[in-house]
């Protein structure tokens, strides 16, 4: 089967990777890739923003399956054009990735069917917006969002009234998120531990896949500034059963029974951001592709005989078999090695060593999430995000050692880590 995936992230390396190991696979396309991707797949310069680029290689070439890695061109429809030109994806429709483009529908849903989240209310107006602050309906800590996607920076903690108002003024006033900022949800604080959940989907059988946790701050303290995620790692034991259940039938079927109720079903992976609040989870918000870093310390637990490919051609197809797809009882952890001054400005174009000797370290594998090759075929630094390196052991404590005596190996002074990931 000839596949293409979409995007050049350390998500879509593993998946490539993971992908690779399919025995139905003849030929892997990447677009854009990057060049540590060259030994899985072939790279293609297309404009992924123009639906009818992407239309024309897949019939020119045959494609058989294209599987989206990131947010944006799912949301801007891409699924749509190439099911209209019966080609088989891996992604929801532009209808059904509204989960993602706008937590006001998704909390919508959540109102109408049922389903555990924070309180809250919605807003377009300034001044009914403080009103609402002023009334004291949800107390302090409270939150206010935006409603549309903002780069993980579109949600506000507020401790007190002023905090609130600043956060208010920013989206609504000053219009520093742009349209994703035109409407505000402004919603009750959490307490309690956050989760990463994904389920494969079908439309109206969903399959799941588990957990892993998110590191989101840069560093280690929990002041500091929130980033696409510094790390994650993966085990059977960060949930038990009887919360998967829970989830399951709380969260993810009513979600999926409510976007086949208005027409438009959900087809892909589906990630929930949850809270488990003492022993209810509660939804934080949906995303409608793969986590990343998560999904690099969970592809790694993938039974041998778990066929990936197969499965996401399933989900493609509207076939997904429901019997449970096994990972291992072992762990993975995934720590981001970033530029330094990420997720502010940072240098690229610098130096990295020591990625071949890290690779060569039994139980370790490493995803280039932001590198390319300089002209004497060294790798450098080209992003924010730019290596992940994922540790394997039987337990998320065994993993961790791995990763971090690898990371001993590694020469770039102009990266850095957290040293807290698994813990
Ligand atoms: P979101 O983009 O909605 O996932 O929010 C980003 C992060 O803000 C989440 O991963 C949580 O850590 C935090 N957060 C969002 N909403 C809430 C909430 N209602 N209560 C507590 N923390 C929240
Ligand atoms: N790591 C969180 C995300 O992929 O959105």
């Amino acid at each position: 089967m000839k596949v293409l995936v979409i995007g050049s992230g350390g998500r879509e390396h593993a998946l490539l990777w993971a992908l690779k190991k399919s025995p139905i696979l003849t030929e892997l396309y990447v677009t854009p890739g990057r060049p540590a991707m060259e030994n899985l797949g072939v790279l293609v310069d297309m404009n992924i923003k123009n639906p009818i680029d992407v239309t024309q290689f897949c019939k020119r070439e045959n494609i058989e399956l294209v599987i989206v890695g990131p947010e944006q061109p799912i949301i801007d429809g891409l699924a749509d054009n190439l099911v209209a030109e019966r080609i088989n994806v891996f992604a929801p429709s532009q209808a059904a990735a509204k989960l993602e483009a706008s937590k006001s529908f998704t909390k919508g849903l959540c109102k109408q069917y049922g389903i555990p989240t924070a309180k809250y209310e919605c807003f377009v107006d300034e001044g009914l917006a403080k009103n609402f602050i002023r009334s004291n309906k949800i107390k302090f800590p409270l939150v206010v969002k935006a409603n549309g996607i903002a780069a993980g920076k579109g949600v506000m903690i507020c401790n007190t009234e002023n905090e609130a108002f600043a956060a208010i003024n920013s989206m609504l006033v000053e219009k520093k998120f742009g349209e994703s900022g035109e409407e505000i949800i402004i919603e009750e604080f959490l307490i309690g531990e956050e989760v990463s959940y994904f389920a494969f989907v079908d439309g109206l059988k969903a399959v799941t896949l588990g957990c892993a946790k998110d590191y989101k701050r840069a560093y280690e303290n929990n002041d500091s500034r929130n980033t696409g995620g510094m790390g994650s790692y993966s085990s059977p034991s960060i949930i038990s059963k009887d919360m998967e259940q829970k989830i399951i039938q709380r969260i993810i079927y009513p979600t999926i029974q409510a976007l086949t109720n208005i027409g438009t079903p959900y087809r892909g992976v589906l990630f929930a951001g949850l809270m488990i609040c003492k022993d209810n989870p509660k939804l934080l918000e949906y995303n409608v592709r793969f986590g990343d870093p998560e999904i690099q310390s969970m592809l790694p637990r993938f039974y041998e005989n778990c066929d990936l490919l197969k499965l996401m051609l399933s989900v493609a197809e509207g076939k997904l078999n429901t019997k449970v797809v096994e990972l291992n009882n072992k762990a993975a952890v995934c720590v981001v090695v970033a530029s330094k001054g990420y997720p502010g400005d940072y240098q690229k174009g610098e130096t990295i060593k020591g990625l071949d000797k890290i690779e060569s370290i039994p139980g370790i594998l490493v995803f280039h999430a932001g590198t390319k090759l300089d002209e004497s075929g060294n790798w450098v630094s080209d992003g924010g995000r730019v290596l992940n390196i994922v540790g394997e052991g039987n337990t998320v404590e065994e993993a961790k050692g791995k990763v971090y005596s690898a990371l001993n190996f590694l020469e770039w002074p102009g990266g850095f880590f957290r040293y807290d990931i698994g813990s």
